[in-house]
């Protein structure tokens, strides 16, 4: 089945720099857990149910308490001033059309004024600099703009070398299209964006004490860590191998989820992202234990093929073939959404 959907990486191709489409499709390394992300979704089976009434079938659902239309949101990514001059507020211009919520990257070219102007819930990623004293001016800027939470990505001590033998896009970044509000925060001091490599559990309170915010634990991939993540306070723990983008051969997020929804229980909202296309992979990553599903790179393409209009197509197009595959499999709610879907998913078979 050909869909918009499937052909917006290529249409979006067509229209950005080389270097720039490079950027937003890498992997690190040799680039073989980027590419077989999506792939791992496809490979699932299900066990649909029958004789239920789907007659009224809700996809609703709550992300730390807001409200969004489908367990469906748009995952921090950088440099979107590429993919639509207004960068980060054009796609919050598209969320917001469709009700669910985006996470804003710290590198974001857009201020956090400009993103919260279009009226989307929105929640910071942070990745926390040496320098701790901008970190905190970044996340300050963030919560006076009305972020609903704070991310930390923590899979990133440094950043993993991209596959590919092209140039760096940072190299040819024009001023203004990334760390827009870093530079905000520091005024006319001088900016070190080098990313923290000492951090430990601590952080979360750090997190949480500075910003007053629920913090999201991005980039977990093992159970004993979630834990760790939790026992230090984070109100949820985010299964991500950051798009293939950081240590190759990395397991899927899809593959690691059980194990982590296993070690937390149901103490925190786990959310799952990597290789996600379709609304029947948001109904595995559900009946998996994920409360979401986070889009990444098909938001920056649907965004540069055309603007919040393909941010908004985009999430829509996911939520009603979520809509669709719930009512085939015999689920009218996201709680019937459960591991005895998916075959090997549940010790019942
Ligand atoms: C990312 N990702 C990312 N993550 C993060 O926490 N902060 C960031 O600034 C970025 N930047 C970024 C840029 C680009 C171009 C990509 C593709 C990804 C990772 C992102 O949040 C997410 O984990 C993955 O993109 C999810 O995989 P899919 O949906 O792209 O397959």
């Amino acid at each position: 089945m050909s869909r918009w959907v499937d052909d917006l990486q290529v249409a979006a191709e067509h229209l950005l720099p080389e270097v720039v489409a490079a950027y937003y499709r890498q992997g690190a390394g040799d680039g073989l857990s980027a590419a077989e992300a999506a792939q791992g979704w496809r490979d699932v089976r299900l066990r649909p149910r029958v004789l239920r009434d789907v007659s009224r079938v809700t996809t609703a659902t709550t992300l730390l308490g807001t409200p969004v239309p489908w367990p469906i949101a748009i995952a921090p990514t950088s440099l979107q001033r590429y993919a639509a001059d207004a960068g980060e507020a054009a796609m919050a211009v598209g969320v917001a059309a469709t009700d669910t919520l985006l996470v804003v990257s710290s590198n974001a070219g857009s201020t956090f004024t400009s993103v919260a102007a279009a009226g989307a819930p929105w929640w910071v990623q942070v990745y926390v600099l040496r320098d701790r004293g901008l970190t905190r001016g970044m996340l300050d800027l963030a919560t006076s703009a009305g972020a609903r939470a704070v991310v930390v990505t923590v899979d990133t001590p440094i950043t993993g070398t991209k596959d590919g033998d092209g140039p760096s896009v940072w190299v040819s970044t024009p001023t203004g299209y990334s760390h827009t509000n870093v530079h905000l925060a520091a005024g006319s001091r001088p900016v070190d964006l080098t990313k923290a490599d000492d951090l430990t559990p601590d952080i979360i309170g750090w997190l949480a004490e500075v910003t007053g915010l629920p913090v999201v634990v991005k980039g977990v991939v093992r159970g004993d860590d979630a834990v760790r993540a939790v026992d230090a306070g984070a109100a949820a723990v985010w299964v991500s191998n950051h798009g293939g983008r950081q240590l190759d051969q990395t397991v899927s997020a899809l593959s690691a989820l059980s194990e982590v929804v296993a070690a937390v229980g149901d103490d925190v909202e786990v959310y799952v992202d990597g290789g996600v296309r379709r609304g029947v992979d948001v109904l595995i990553a559900r009946a998996l234990g994920a409360r979401c599903a986070f889009v990444g790179r098909p938001a920056l393409w649907a965004l540069t093929v055309d603007g919040p209009a393909g941010v908004e197509r985009l999430v829509a197009e996911l939520g009603a073939e979520l809509r669709e595959a719930m009512t085939v499999a015999g689920c009218p709610t996201l709680a019937d959404v459960a591991a005895d879907l998916v075959v090997g998913g549940s010790s019942r078979e």
